[in-house]
Parts: C-alpha cells; sequence; structure tokens
C-alpha cells in the first residue's frame, strides 16, 4: 500500500530492487485490463532504456527509476503530449519540494542550471486506431552519482545542484501527486489548452534563441512557447512564425 495523496496514479506500486527495465516491466502490466494507474518503481534497473536507443545509467540508491502505466484512450498522435505532461509535473514537484530553479527543456529532458537532472521515455501500444496502453518511464538523477566521462559537463543530479538529499518516497509522491492533477486537465479537452501557460513558464529557452536542425538543414530561431499541441512555436530571422514538432527536430542550444 502506497502513501500517495492521489486518487488513482501510484495508488498501486509494483518495487522492484533490482530489474531489467521499469518501462518493460510496465509494458506488461499494461496488457492487463485495470492497470491504469500502477506505478513500477525499482531501486536499480540493469537495462534502464533511454531515448533513441541509447542505455540509462540506473544504479541503486541514485535516482528514480519509474514507469507509470496510463490507459488513456486517446490517439497515438496525441502521446506525445502526455511527455509533456509528464516533464511539467516533475519539474513543478522538484520546484516546490526544493526550490531548485528546475527548468523543461522541450520536449523530454528536465534541467537545473543547464544541465540535465531528468529524462522521460514514453512508449505506447496501439490497437486499431487507438492507444491500448502507454507507460512513462521517468528517470530522474537524485543523490550523487559518477557519471560516465562523456556525460560529466552535461549530466547533474538534484543533491550535485540544490545541495539537499532527496529522499525517494517524498519526491515520487509529489510528482504523482501533480502528473494526475495536470493529466485531468489534458483529459478534459485531449490537449494543453488548460496547461500551455504554465508549460511556458518553466521552459527554458523561452524567448531565447535556439538551433533548430530540421531535415539536415540548420537554422536559428527564437522560441515563443508551446502551443496547445505540444509543438514548439518559433520565430525565424526573417519573422516568420512556425511550429517544429518533435519527432522532426531537434533543437540545440537549449
Ligand atoms: C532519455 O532522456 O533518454 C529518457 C530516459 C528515461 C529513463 C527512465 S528510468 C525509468 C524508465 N525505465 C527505463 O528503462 N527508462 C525509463
Amino acid at each position: 500500500e502506497s502513501q500517495m495523496d492521489t486518487e488513482v496514479f501510484g495508488k498501486k506500486v509494483v518495487y522492484f530492487d533490482e530489474i531489467d527495465s521499469t518501462n518493460i516491466y510496465a509494458k506488461k502490466l499494461g496488457e492487463e485490463m485495470d492497470s491504469h494507474g500502477i506505478l513500477v518503481v525499482a531501486d536499480r534497473q540493469i537495462q534502464g532504456k533511454g531515448r533513441r536507443g541509447r542505455d540509462w545509467d540506473s544504479p541503486k540508491g541514485s535516482g528514480v527509476w519509474m514507469t507509470l502505466v496510463l490507459k488513456p484512450g486517446i490517439k497515438p498522435a496525441d502521446a506525445s503530449m502526455i511527455t509533456l505532461v509528464a516533464g511539467l509535473s516533475v519539474c513543478k514537484a522538484i520546484q516546490k519540494l526544493y526550490g531548485a530553479n528546475c527548468l523543461i527543456k522541450w520536449p523530454n529532458d528536465i534541467v537545473i542550471n543547464g544541465k540535465k537532472i531528468c529524462g522521460i521515455l514514453t512508449e505506447m501500444s496501439t490497437e486499431f486506431d487507438y492507444i491500448n496502453h502507454l507507460v512513462v518511464g521517468i528517470g530522474i538523477n537524485i543523490n550523487t552519482m559518477e557519471f560516465p566521462e562523456e556525460l560529466k559537463l552535461t549530466a547533474t543530479s538534484i543533491e550535485k545542484e540544490c545541495g539537499s538529499r532527496v529522499l525517494r518516497s517524498e519526491l515520487i509522491a509529489a510528482i504523482m501527486k501533480e502528473f494526475e492533477l495536470n493529466y485531468n486537465i489534458f483529459m478534459e479537452t485531449c490537449d494543453l489548452e488548460g496547461l500551455m501557460k504554465d508549460y511556458n513558464k518553466y521552459l527554458v529557452s523561452i524567448n531565447k534563441e535556439v538551433v533548430i536542425i530540421e531535415a539536415g538543414q540548420k537554422y536559428e530561431a527564437i522560441a515563443l512557447g508551446i502551443n496547445k499541441n505540444g509543438e514548439l512555436r518559433i520565430r525565424t530571422k526573417d519573422g516568420e512564425e512556425k511550429n517544429v514538432f518533435s519527432g522532426e527536430v531537434s533543437v540545440r542550444g537549449i
């Protein structure tokens, strides 16, 4: 039994000392009828997965490695917005608990002082034109950990940046609370209409110059914020305003 102050999210927790990946386990749970809201947490992952097929280092005691199972009944094309809702929720929870200047690097990363502390990997299983289930994997570096050489300049932990040691259960409960709240707002309209103002407050690149790499082309633009579909609105050098999709571009400099 968990101590969550929520209706559904994380009311049931499946906990492992060690697992291959919480996303892999959550996907199995997702096949079950009543798995909406079940949270899988592990102390250590031996095959933690990052985006684009990368590994995600998940040593014991250093982080929150968890995956939430959802059955949102939305279209596959709308799933990426759930990742944005999750990111906003993680960010708000960390700011509230540790007073950290925690910001969102659209679309999927959370940073403090420009360094990554959290990544999100959402995976889904579809049935006809609908999502059967969706799993939202959240990895947060909390207490000091040694990063491999190539990540030393870009990755950090909450403890390193804020000096406060993190109580894992407290952070997980705070994230579940925020996530459930924001998810319910999202589901009212199935878009980010009700959340984008809030989201843009936490966007690290808002009104800043970003470099967009789109179909091999590289150009500079000003980030104006996300729109209700979760796309990044930008203004190019010649004053044109347009939207970029997370799947098609990589944004550097934020
Ligand atoms: C990324 O930034 O590349 C996404 C990283 C996602 C890591 C989390 S940790 C919990 C869950 N289980 C996994 O195997 N991956 C996600």
